[in-house]
C-alpha cells in the first residue's frame, strides 16, 4: 500500500463488539507506512485498552477532550487539521446518528466535525439495527455529505443473529482508505483491463498457455479504480483475488476473452490489453482425456483472434488503445511495429530478459512508447507503481482527446 506510506490517519473506534478487529486494521495501517492516531469513545474503552491500541500504533490514543495534558500535547482541533484521512470503524449506530445530527458530545465527534479531511466510516452492529430506517437515513445523509461507507458483510453475528453488521474486512477499509487519499482524475471514465493468461484446451484436463500471473493488469485495474473509474478487469485464469470495487470478469479462452472485452470496450474510453492472450488453440478440443499410446501425439494449432489488433481495426473516436509487447529481442523495433500495426496510442514494451522485469515477479521494467515515436523508459519499479505511471500517461492523452477538445 505505498499509498499510505507517510500520511496521517485518525482511527476512531467505537462502542461495538468490533472494536477487537480495529487493533488489527491499526496494525495494518501502520506497517503500510502510515503514521495513526487512535482516537476512542468510552465506550470502545470497554471492549479493547487503549493500551493495546498504543502499543500498535505507538502514539498516545486520546480519549477525553477534558483531559488537560493530552489536549496540551495534541489538541483535539490539531488532532483534526492533521488527519489526511479519519477511519471510524467500528461505526455504532450511535456514532452515526450523532454524525447526521452534527453533535460533538466528546473527542472523536468532536473531531469529526471539525475536519476537512476524508471520513470514512465502517458501519459494524446488530443485522436489525443496522437495517433500521434512522440508521439507513443517517447513512444516506452522511453519504450525500462525501463520507465514504465500507458497508458491513452479511454473516454471523456477535449477538447470535445472521445478517448485514459484521465489520467489512479489513482489507477494503484500507483500500478505502488508499482511495480515500487517490486524486479522483478519472472520475466518470469507464475504462477496460484485460490481464493474466488464457488457457486453450485440447481436452477436458490439458491445455496451452503461459506464465503470466495477471499481476500487472490487476495493478491496473485497482489503480484506474482508485483514480474513480468505472473499472472492467476481464481476466484468464490467475490466483489473484478480486480486486475490490473492481469489476471482475473471468474467462478462460482468447475467444472468451475478446467477446468479453468487445462488449465491454463499446462504452470505454480507454482499453488496457495487459493480458498474455494465446495466439494459437489446438484446432480440435477432445471430449475425454487423451489416453497415452506408444505414437508420438501432434496437436495442430490454429490461430487465435488478435483482439487488440481487432479493437484497433474499429477504434471508436476518442478511445484510448494501449497495449503491452513482451519481447526477448530487438525491444522497442518490436514494440513501435505492434503500436502501428494494432493503430494503438501507447504500448507498453517490457524485455522479458531483463532482470526484475515481466512475468510472475512483483516488479516490472517497461518502456513506454507514443504514437509520436516518444520513449519514456522507467527504471525497475513495482508494479504497483509502473500501473501508476501509465495511467498518468492515459490520463494526459484523454485530457486531449475530450469530446470539445480541438487538440486532436
Ligand atoms: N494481444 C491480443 N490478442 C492476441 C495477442 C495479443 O489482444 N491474440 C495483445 C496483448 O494483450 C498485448 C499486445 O496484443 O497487449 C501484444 O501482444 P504480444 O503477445 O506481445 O504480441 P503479439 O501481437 O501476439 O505478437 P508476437 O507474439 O508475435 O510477439
Amino acid at each position: 500500500m505505498e499509498r499510505l506510506r507517510g500520511k496521517t490517519l485518525l482511527v476512531g473506534l467505537t462502542g461495538g463488539i468490533a472494536a477487537y478487529k480495529a487493533a488489527e486494521l491499526v496494525r495494518l495501517l501502520t506497517k503500510s507506512g502510515a503514521g495513526v492516531q487512535v482516537v476512542m469513545t468510552r465506550a470502545a474503552q470497554q471492549f479493547i485498552t487503549p493500551l493495546t491500541l498504543q502499543a500498535l500504533s505507538g502514539r498516545p490514543v486520546l480519549t477525553d477532550l477534558f483531559d488537560l495534558g493530552l489536549e496540551s500535547e495534541i489538541g483535539h482541533i490539531q488532532a483534526a487539521r492533521s488527519a489526511d484521512a479519519v477511519i471510524v470503524a467500528p461505526a455504532t449506530a450511535n456514532v452515526l446518528a450523532k454524525m447526521a445530527a452534527g453533535i460533538a458530545d466528546d473527542y472523536l465527534t468532536t473531531v469529526l466535525l471539525a475536519t476537512e479531511a476524508p471520513v470514512i466510516v465502517c458501519p459494524a452492529m446488530n443485522a436489525k439495527m443496522y437495517a433500521h430506517a434512522a440508521t439507513q437515513d443517517n447513512l444516506s445523509v452522511l453519504r450525500r455529505r462525501g463520507v465514504m461507507v465500507v458497508e458491513p458483510e452479511a454473516g454471523s453475528l456477535a449477538c447470535g443473529e445472521e445478517g448485514p453488521g459484521r465489520l467489512a474486512d479489513l482489507s477494503l477499509i484500507v483500500e478505502a482508505a488508499c482511495r480515500a487519499l487517490t486524486p479522483q482524475t478519472l472520475s466518470g471514465a469507464r475504462i477496460v483491463v484485460s490481464a493474466g493468461p488464457t488457457w486453450e484446451p485440447f481436452d477436458p484436463v490439458r491445455f496451452i498457455t503461459n506464465p503470466s500471473s495477471g499481476k500487472m493488469g490487476f495493478a491496473l485495474a485497482l489503480e484506474a479504480s482508485r483514480r474513480g473509474a468505472h473499472v472492467d478487469l476481464v481476466t484468464g485464469p490467475t490466483a489473484l483475488a478480486h480486486p475490490p470495487f473492481v469489476a471482475t470478469h473471468r474467462v478462460t479462452t482468447a475467444r472468451d476473452m475478446e467477446q468479453a472485452v468487445k462488449a465491454l470496450a463499446r462504452d470505454a474510453q480507454a482499453v488496457i490489453m495487459a493480458a498474455a492472450v494465446s495466439d494459437y488453440r489446438p484446432e480440435d478440443t477432445a471430449p475425454q482425456k487423451i489416453k497415452k499410446s506408444d505414437d508420438d501425439l501432434v496437436i495442430r494449432l490454429v490461430r487465435n483472434p488478435d483482439i487488440l489488433a481487432g479493437l484497433g481495426a474499429d477504434k471508436q473516436p476518442g478511445q484510448i488503445l494501449v497495449g503491452f509487447a513482451a519481447e526477448t529481442e530487438q525491444l522497442l523495433e518490436n514494440a513501435t511495429e505492434k503500436l502501428r500495426k494494432k493503430n494503438l496510442d501507447l504500448i507498453v514494451a517490457n524485455d522479458l530478459t531483463q532482470p526484475g522485469a515481466g512475468f510472475r515477479c512483483d516488479t516490472n521494467v517497461v518502456k513506454i512508447l507514443d504514437r509520436s515515436g516518444g520513449v519514456e523508459a522507467l527504471p525497475c519499479l513495482s508494479k504497483e507503481e509502473t500501473a501508476r505511471r501509465i495511467l498518468d500517461r492515459i490520463e494526459a492523452l484523454m485530457r486531449i482527446t475530450k469530446p470539445g477538445s480541438d487538440s486532436r
